[in-house]
């Protein structure tokens, strides 16, 4: 039996190397696969979602990786159609959703919703982001793209930058990159560096340096990891207003890096990477969203098949 029939994806702190190198080359071969054969792999399956907060790119990266092995997908993205409007709770919910699907994917803005609902659910569930806490399945891409953009992951200096406080991306990014042999920089505002609750927890797992000073970084990275400032996230507007625009990654950074850097970003972006930069050979961030499909077509394929594919 596969390791990962019928696993629950909630955390990337759950996964080894070689679990997630397992993984790396269950895409490599789905990506290999010709139609016709990639159809086969979740036939007759059906995907649940669940999305409490929007989403462009993990919702419709799940729907199209499902179609793609032959599956198909319902549920819910638009939380005020449903019957959560007349008070329904998330248990019910996700009992329900069960019911009608093989497996659940779950978005929801409250830290720890994803653990909770595998603690409900019959049918495996994927946590699509929870909260400020985790993106598992986003890292997992992320470390793809950067292991086939990069060729390998140990021995690379990677810079993150942005909102470090609030971006779920950037601690499932970061405990991922914990298994790897990896020279991390974190470059945020003052403000907006990882949270305190989490340093002790990513520390464990990986040297890090943080630094509110982009400028000096650049020459070194290999990997730059860009994030958007989650407004959304911040409880008071003055705030974000205070930090918009902190970094911008233009031609003119582009120039001070490494000619074989790459530039990634989970998406959506606002305005910290200038579009000149997407047409450059640095730029891996909607190649990265491609991977996307990929990696979770494989993951479905894995959690849905007993022997796997
Ligand atoms: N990267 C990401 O999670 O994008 P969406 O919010 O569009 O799903």
């Amino acid at each position: 039996m596969n390791e990962f029939y019928q696993k629950d994806i909630i955390s990337i702190k759950d996964y080894t190397k070689d679990q997630l190198e397992t993984i790396f080359a269950s895409t490599d071969k789905i990506m290999q696969l010709n139609p016709q054969d990639r159809r086969e792999i979740c036939k007759g399956k059906t995907l649940g979602y669940l999305f409490y907060e929007p989403s462009t790119r993990t919702r419709l990266s799940f729907d199209s990786a499902m179609a793609s092995i032959g599956g198909n997908s319902l549920g819910i993205s638009d939380i005020s159609s449903s019957s959560t409007q007349k008070g329904e709770s998330l248990a019910d919910t996700v009992r329900i959703m069960s019911i009608y699907s093989d497996v659940l994917v779950l978005r929801n803005p409250l830290d720890g919703s994803s653990r909770f609902a595998a603690e409900i659910s019959d049918k495996p569930v994927i946590n699509a982001g929870s909260g400020t806490e985790e993106h598992p399945t986003q890292a997992i891409q992320d470390l793809f793209t950067i292991k086939k953009e990069k060729k390998k992951i140990d021995g690379l200096k990677i810079g993150i930058v942005g909102d470090l406080k609030y971006g779920r991306t950037v601690y499932s990014l970061l405990y991922g990159l914990g298994n790897y042999d990896v020279d991390v920089r974190l470059i945020s505002p003052e403000s907006l560096r990882i949270r305190s609750d989490s340093t002790y927890e990513i520390k464990k797992r990986i040297d890090f340096t943080e630094t509110t000073d982009i400028e000096d970084h650049l020459d070194e990275l290999d990997v730059l990891y860009v994030t958007r400032i989650q407004k959304e996230r911040f409880p008071d507007e003055e705030e974000y207003l205070k930090v918009k625009g902190s970094y911008v990654v233009g031609l003119d950074m582009l120039k001070r890096m490494k000619d074989d850097a790459i530039i990634l970003h989970p998406l959506p972006r606002i305005d910290e990477i200038a579009a000149d930069v997407d047409t450059t050979k640095n730029a891996k961030y909607f190649e990265q969203a491609e991977y996307g499909k990929h990696t979770r077509a494989a993951l479905l394929g894995m959690i849905l098949n007993e022997n796997g594919f």
